[in-house]
């Protein structure tokens, strides 16, 4: 049967929706995060869970990695990557995670410990970088590029592969030096799921504190004019768990998208946050119009 999106789109609808963002210079990059944040996944296809796994209890304490062993792991990736290929153009980024994985599930696995001693190798971290590997390949041979978080920087993954820095400066100045390009999404700036200040009004968030001055303040990984070059841009990332509708997304994202996209896109002193703020003002009374629910600067700030 033909997949939906969400439960609501067809292929033929993401394929239209895609073509307007990119006729509005927006790239969507869809992201299939693996071989970690798998629980779902491993819920409806019980095949992917490691043997020996007492799932679901195990999964939801961190054993929520899908199995490096068995053939339908691949299987199933390559169907994703298959699907996302319908609906996405050839150039396309597709984000394939690798963040926060634990190997905890693949030492007791026979399967896992049966492809470990077909790769010739006693490292659990081999598993990941081959399944990495072998996932990139099938990415790219149509001529889409792959991109994954920063903890598969240090696999010693092939060098073509982009690297998105979230754990900071210094994960991304090394993958940076193995020669990865690099876009920088650090949780210590770039977080808009974080709160926005501590004043206890602020709406339910994951956790963290990054407020607007934070943001702006961002500097950049010392590198030399070469490594530079390999840094493509930088990134936000708002992740959903607590923002239940759309409101809370736009609260949570403004006006901190300002100030991360002057950062980004201009020559500004991010030791100039005063003459940030008036230019901010102006753009909120725009947004104001636009009816975003962007969160008010605080008068003190
Ligand atoms: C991440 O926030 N784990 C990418
Ligand atoms: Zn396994």
């Amino acid at each position: 049967p033909e997949a939906t999106y969400g439960g609501f789109y067809t292929r033929e609808q993401m394929r239209e929706i895609i073509a307007y963002a990119r006729s509005r210079q927006v790239t969507i990059v869809p992201e299939i995060d693996l071989p970690g944040h798998s629980y779902a996944a491993m819920h409806a296809y019980g095949d992917l869970i490691c043997d020996g796994v007492d799932f679901p209890v195990e999964g939801k304490k961190g054993r929520d990695a899908v199995c490096m062993g068995r053939p339908e792991t691949l299987r199933f990736v390559k169907d994703v990557v298959d699907e996302l290929k319908a609906v996405f153009p050839p150039g396309s980024p597709i984000h394939l995670g690798h963040d926060e994985v634990s190997a905890e599930a693949w030492k007791k696995c026979r399967y896992c410990q049966n492809r470990l001693k077909d790769l010739n190798e006693t490292d659990l971290k081999a598993l990941s970088r081959d399944f990495l590997q072998q996932i990139a390949d099938y990415v790219r041979k149509d001529g889409y590029d792959a991109i994954v978080w920063d903890e598969a920087g240090e696999l010693e993954a092939d060098k073509h592969i982009f690297v998105m820095a979230w754990r900071g400066n210094d994960f991304a100045a090394a993958a940076v030096r193995k020669g990865h390009p690099v876009i920088l999404a650090p949780c210590s700036h770039f977080y808009f799921d974080y709160y926005q200040s501590s004043a206890p009004t602020e709406p339910k968030a994951i956790g963290g504190l990054i407020p607007l001055r934070q943001v702006y303040g961002y500097e950049l990984p010392e590198l030399s004019p070469e490594e530079a070059s390999k840094v493509r841009g930088l990134q936000a990332n708002i992740w959903t768990e607590y923002l239940y509708d759309m409101g809370l997304v736009e609260y949570m994202a403004w006006p901190r998208a300002l100030a991360l996209a002057e950062r980004a896109w201009s020559d500004c002193d991010p030791r100039d946050y005063k003459s940030f703020r008036s230019r901010a003002a102006l753009a909120l009374k725009l947004l104001e119009k636009l009816a975003v629910k962007y969160r008010p600067m605080d008068e003190e700030d």
